[in-house]
């Protein structure tokens, strides 16, 4: 029988070696707060109850998840230690199954190790999740008995106060990773004291009561080792996470078929779908949901924000897309902006410089250099010249700009919008359009060019 799960997240402490205004759990990884992380591992188990602990910046991280109708916010202050903030964790949560505990603080924690490890823990077991590390300086210490069994965890702090090099010794740390049977957990934890090196209540005092009470205490370890549990509290080692983070997903887009230039030099804030044969070059950045269609190609240095990228396409170099949709075989860039509403049809060319705002291109539409679409509703086949834009702004509202199929706009135009111009039709280069047009008409609005025979430049006296 499997008994009840619930969680309690423990995301109350200051993190004051970030040395930052935003609570330490609400610290971006990439591109998401760092709590944002556990707590997806989290819900994937899902437990009965996920109760979090907030206490420093307590509304700003309730408002952060405040989507996330499934959590218990309870709140902790002063921060009297992590057993403290377990008592008060508890409260929501019924007696008669097991309780996971998670640190708010470790972000790269995996759903399987969670499972894995509340699977342990029923009536008679209380599970603990240790790693062995190289360098255990800071953490608490696993001590076992000469028959191999957990008798205790001694803190670091508390170790050095004492003097028991033979602790520090000890390479085993605890994770603060652990799953206990609810109502002897609730029990003990009224039990703790805070005399220790910190003067606070440790849950991790609660491991030699365990061992007194006759529990059976059993360890498990992650299987991705120390990144996965590593702890973040200062800058230095969020940027060490962020790195490893960015290397796991980089190499599942790999194993998923995915040709990265450079494993080291891809950015992925949110979640990346690619079809077969994608490539991807140097030092681009994914935010958002991104979707790429099969034999994509996409060029160094581009930002590749909330957008669907339909199969062929290729985006040159030094491009930013965001909430737009490019189609079948497009080209963009190298240096296009294409902002939230563009959908780009297939075969769609977007040109350097060309910034392409709210506006639908058919197929075979292109703007090839220096142009500004914005609220424009362009038909298959328009060449729209350089230096082209639509004036879409009124100084107080956006008006929209349609041009129909097969419209050739020349360079250096202005559409002034609301504006039609019909379907065919071609525009000379320097207009300024500010009425509708003709299917299949010639428009030019501009002054007529005058030419002055033997024009003699003034001089200087
Ligand atoms: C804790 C463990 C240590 C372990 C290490 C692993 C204790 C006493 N020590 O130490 O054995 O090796 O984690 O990273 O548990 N928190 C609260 N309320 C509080 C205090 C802390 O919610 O009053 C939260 C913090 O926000 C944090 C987590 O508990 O998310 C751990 O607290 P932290 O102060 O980082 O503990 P460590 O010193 O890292
Ligand atoms: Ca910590």
């Amino acid at each position: 029988m499997t008994l009840s799960l619930s969680v309690i997240v423990l995301a109350a402490g200051k993190g004051t070696r970030m040395k930052s205004r935003l609570p330490k759990v609400l610290q971006p990884l990439a591109g998401r707060p760092l709590l944002a992380h556990s707590l997806e591992s989290i819900a994937a188990l899902k437990p009965e109850k996920t109760v979090v602990v907030v206490g420093h910046g307590a509304d700003e991280v309730r408002t952060a998840f405040a989507s996330q109708k499934h959590l218990d916010f309870v709140l902790q202050m002063p921060q009297n230690g992590t057993g403290h903030a377990t008592q008060i964790g508890l409260a929501p949560i019924a007696d008669g199954g097991v309780t996971l505990i998670v640190s708010g603080d470790t972000p790269l924690i995996n759903t399987q190790t969670l499972a894995d490890l509340a699977a342990l823990a029923n009536d008679e077991t209380f599970a603990l999740l240790t790693c062995h590390v190289a360098d255990p300086t800071g953490y608490g210490r696993i001590v076992r008995n000469a028959a191999g069994d957990v008798t205790k965890i001694v803190e670091h702090k508390d170790a050095l106060a004492a003097g028991d090099h033979a602790t520090l010794a000890i390479t085993e740390m605890n994770t603060a990773i652990m799953c206990a049977p609810t109502a002897w957990l609730r029990k003990a934890l009224t039990k703790l004291t805070p005399k220790n090196a910190q003067g606070e209540l440790y849950l991790t005092d609660v491991i030699a009561m365990a061992a007194i009470d006759g529990l059976k205490i059993a360890t498990a370890q992650p299987a991705g080792g120390e990144t996965e549990i590593a702890g973040v509290n200062d800058k230095i080692q969020l940027a060490a996470l962020e790195c490893a983070f960015q290397h796991q997903q980089a190499e599942a887009l790999m194993r998923d078929g995915v040709t990265l230039a450079d494993p080291h030099r891809i950015d992925v804030r949110g979640t990346i779908t690619c079809g077969v044969d994608v490539f991807i070059d140097v030092n681009c950045v994914f935010e958002g949901e991104v979707a790429l269609g099969d034999n994509v190609t996409i060029g160094a240095n581009c930002v590749v924000k909330n957008a669907n990228i339909a199969a062929n396409a290729v985006i040159h170099p030094m491009s930013h897309i965001e909430g737009a949709a490019v189609g079948e075989g497009a080209l963009i860039g190298p240096f296009a902006r294409v902002r939230p509403g563009a959908k780009l049809g297939a075969e769609v060319h977007i040109g350097n410089f060309v910034e392409v705002k709210n506006s639908t291109l058919a197929k075979g539409a292109k703007a090839n250099h220096l142009a500004y679409l914005g609220d424009a509703t362009v038909g298959e086949r328009v060449n729209f010249g350089a230096g082209a834009i639509t004036a879409n702004y009124d100084g107080a509202n956006k008006h929209q700009t349609v041009i129909e199929a097969d419209v050739h706009i020349g360079s250096n135009s202005v559409l002034v919008a609301p504006v039609t111009i019909g379907e065919g039709g071609t525009v000379g280069g320097g207009s300024t359009v500010t009425k509708d047009t003709a299917p299949g008409a010639l428009t030019v609005a501009r002054g007529k060019q005058i030419s002055i025979a033997n024009w003699k430049r003034p001089k200087k006296p």
